[in-house]
């Protein structure tokens, strides 16, 4: 393809914060410019329950009882005695850490030490000096053996379900041996953009039905052998041999199994699954996890858009599937992807309950390429942006959840049974069970400062916004504490249910990480551009701007460091934006030495515990990128910019290993730019001739430590 005309960047129309016309119709359907789903008058923000807020309960370093970081952040470490990694597929093998980082002294007040890179538009993948970046992984290299050479030209389904899919996002990289020589790299797959995969693309409507197969084949999940080059903190591929795990999870064929309450229930019940047990395929998967027992979480996001016929649903379900941003009625557009047309579940006039078996959490066994993946419908089902576990003191293990809406909740499930530490058979059995059964939350959030916020992201006199704010139980196993549903209506339709409860409504809550060092919580609010707008609820403490375009960051922390605790206080250590806009915050920091960033999206911790973030539709005119920043000591919130990502692209991921040798960032729609297609590409991103989604590994030349 390198003879082909290399043409300049288009231009972009861009509208909601920085983010392309093209990226807001592939990636979510347009989701802005329909009517904000939550239409519900809870009291959010009700009154001021305690003025009195005390950053106390902190968990310290040492105190997580059973988790040691280790390579693979919060997997490996809890995994210490695994049995060795020479197991045929089918015989799960979890990883140990041996070797790898351990956490240090003064826990996330590391001072990082590279020197921040300055915004820029260039088509290229931009890290400090001193640092090196390759890239692992690209959309269509091979996965399983025997996948066909990539060539956009003679593609099909059957070819592209086994090669590595479109639009990388989550990156997590589990350790396969003590040396830290293999790992296993999980990626999702989130979305396609069909302008940009198929030559000669002129509409939706004009793909072939293998073209729409291809699509679906695109989606889900890939799963991938990588070796260590060298001594580096590079990695790649492992090219030859067997490769008993590598895997790929697509929307076309993988069947997963429902878990929960909810599972068999009447609301996931279709024509082809007539128990509500079994579904076809994984959509959206945006963010996710690595789980203290070696699993990956992946969330199930902007589902709706996948679907048609929402006016021809029977009338009683047409408001909840409107809450889910499903078109129900016939003069809007719905499902701008036409898959009812190589697959009719997609069509709710036909099949109403099939949109009911996605926007769930999926769990998947890296280390058991036979095991079949599944949907913990306990965890509640709204457009998860990802799902991430911490192990409380208590032993119980908690996932944090965000619903990537305008004015949409924050979550978190509390496990009924405890974690099980080793990597015994029989810990393994059971902790593949823990996201099975235990209690949904939803957050309400208390101002101390509620008559000062002016939307203009001043802080108010007490120097803070913060607040306390408890956890709302939704759903214990399978009794419901909501008022006319049951654990199954609940489970299946959690928004209405935060809605019932009162739930505070938030400016897109994306990723949610517990820092596994201190157990404090990081939520990252993209951005809300209706926040305070026209009828749409006003700026309040814990969304302090009114049309919030650069998003903020929420830290939470449990009453008695409790991570199953059912109260917390919070506070907003980041409003993004650029350092001289006087609404911005940067934790008290000084702000002419912060970097510029706008739209956080995905968090992650390096093995000391600083905060890396990376962003997604960048609306002060940069590419996106990706930034890290102390979150203890004298050094919290002194915010710097350690990559940029080339033209149209988003920052996913990230991943740091827990040697703090390798940086894995996913680099997400390069090109993604209106006007552009594969013959005209807005991006050549990384081979020179037309865009590719991939993942990028990046490390330090010395073989030192990276960022710190
Ligand atoms: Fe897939 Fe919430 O971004
Ligand atoms: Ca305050
Ligand atoms: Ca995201």
């Amino acid at each position: 393809m390198s003879d082909r005309p290399r043409l300049l960047p288009l231009l972009g129309a861009t509208r909601h914060g920085g983010r392309d016309a093209m990226t807001c119709l592939y990636r979510c359907g347009n989701a802005c410019d329909h009517p904000v789903p939550n239409t519900s008058d809870n009291t959010y923000f009700g009154d001021v329950v305690s003025a009195e807020v005390t950053r106390r309960g902190v968990v310290r370093a040492g105190a997580v009882g059973a988790l040691v970081l280790g390579f693979g952040g919060a997997a490996a470490g809890a995994l210490a005695g695994a049995a060795p990694a020479a197991a045929a597929p089918g015989t799960p093998v979890v990883p140990e850490a041996a070797g790898f980082g351990r956490p240090g002294r003064g826990v996330g007040s590391g001072a990082l030490t590279f020197t921040p890179i300055p915004p820029n538009k260039l088509d290229t993948l931009v890290v400090p000096n001193g640092y090196d970046h390759s890239v692992v992984i690209r959309w269509g290299d091979p996965v399983l053996p025997g996948a066909p050479e990539f060539d956009p030209h003679e593609q099909t389904a059957a070819r592209q379900a086994r090669q590595f899919g479109y639009n990388n996002d989550f990156v997590g990289v589990l350790p396969l041996d003590k040396q830290g020589r293999r790992a296993l790299l999980v990626v999702n797959h989130e979305y396609t953009n069909e302008d940009l995969m198929f030559p000669g693309f002129t509409s939706q409507d004009a793909l072939t039905v293998e073209q729409l197969r291809v699509a679906m084949a695109a989606h889900g999940m890939s799963v991938v052998e990588l070796e260590r080059v060298g001594g580096t903190g590079q990695w790649r591929p492992v090219g030859k041999g067997r490769l008993p795990y590598n895997r790929r999870v697509t929307a076309l064929s993988t069947k997963f199994e429902l878990t929960g309450p909810a599972a068999g229930s009447a609301w996931l019940r279709t024509a082809a699954d007539p128990k509500g047990r079994t579904v076809i395929g994984t959509l959206n998967n945006c963010a996710g996890g690595v789980t203290p027992w070696g699993t990956v979480l992946s969330g199930e996001e902007n589902f709706n858009q996948y679907f048609v016929g929402g006016d021809g649903a029977p009338a009683e379900l047409k408001p909840k599937l409107a809450r889910y941003g499903i078109t129900t009625d016939a003069r809007y557009p719905s499902g701008s992807r036409k898959w009812e047309r190589a697959d009719e579940r997609f069509d709710l006039a036909k099949h109403p309950n099939e949109a009911h078996r996605f926007g769930w959490i999926v769990e998947i066994d890296p280390f058991d390429p036979e095991s079949r993946p599944r949907k913990h419908t306990a965890l509640g089902r709204f457009k998860h942006e990802g799902a991430n576990v911490i192990i409380a003191k208590s032993g119980h293990a908690v996932a944090y959840m965000g619903d990537d809406e305008r004015f949409d909740y924050l979550y978190k499930f509390v496990s009924d049974k405890k974690f099980m530490p080793g990597n015994s058979w029989v810990a393994r059995k059971h902790n593949l069970t823990l996201l099975e059964s235990g209690t949904l939350y939803v957050a309400e959030l208390y101002q101390t400062s509620a008559g000062e916020i002016d939307g203009s992201g001043k802080l108010p006199s007490d120097g803070a916004f913060n607040g306390r704010g408890r956890w709302i139980k939704l759903v214990s196993g399978n009794r419901s504490y909501v008022d006319g549903m049951t654990a199954a209506d609940v489970l299946t339709f959690t928004r209405l249910a935060g809605d019932k409860v009162g739930a505070t409504k938030m400016d897109r809550p994306e990723d949610v990480e517990p820092s596994q060092l201190t157990g404090k919580v990081y939520v990252a609010l993209t951005n809300n551009t209706n926040r305070g707008v026209g009828s749409n609820p006003k700026a309040d403490e814990a969304n302090p701007r009114t049309a919030n375009k650069h998003g903020h960051l929420l830290e939470l922390v449990e009453d008695r460091g409790d991570n199953s605790a059912e109260t917390f206080v919070w506070s907003v250590p980041i409003v993004a934006g650029d350092p001289t806009d006087p609404s911005t915050y940067f934790a008290g920091y000084d702000k002419t030495r912060v970097s510029p960033i706008s739209c956080p999206d995905n968090v992650a911790f390096d093995a000391t515990g600083n905060l890396w973030i990376s962003t997604d539709g960048n609306a002060l005119g940069s590419n996106d990128g990706l930034f890290a920043t102390a979150v203890e000591g004298p050094e919290r919130g002194h915010l710097k910019q350690f990559l940029t990502v080339p033209l149209g692209a988003e920052a996913c991921g990230p991943f740091i290993t827990g040697d703090n040798r390798s940086v894995f960032v996913a680099v997400q729609h390069p090109g993604e730019i209106t006007g552009a297609s594969l013959e005209k590409p807005a991006s050549t991103w990384p081979d020179g001739d037309f865009a590719k989604p991939g993942v990028v590994v990046t490390w330090r030349l010395d073989g030192g430590p990276v960022g710190s």
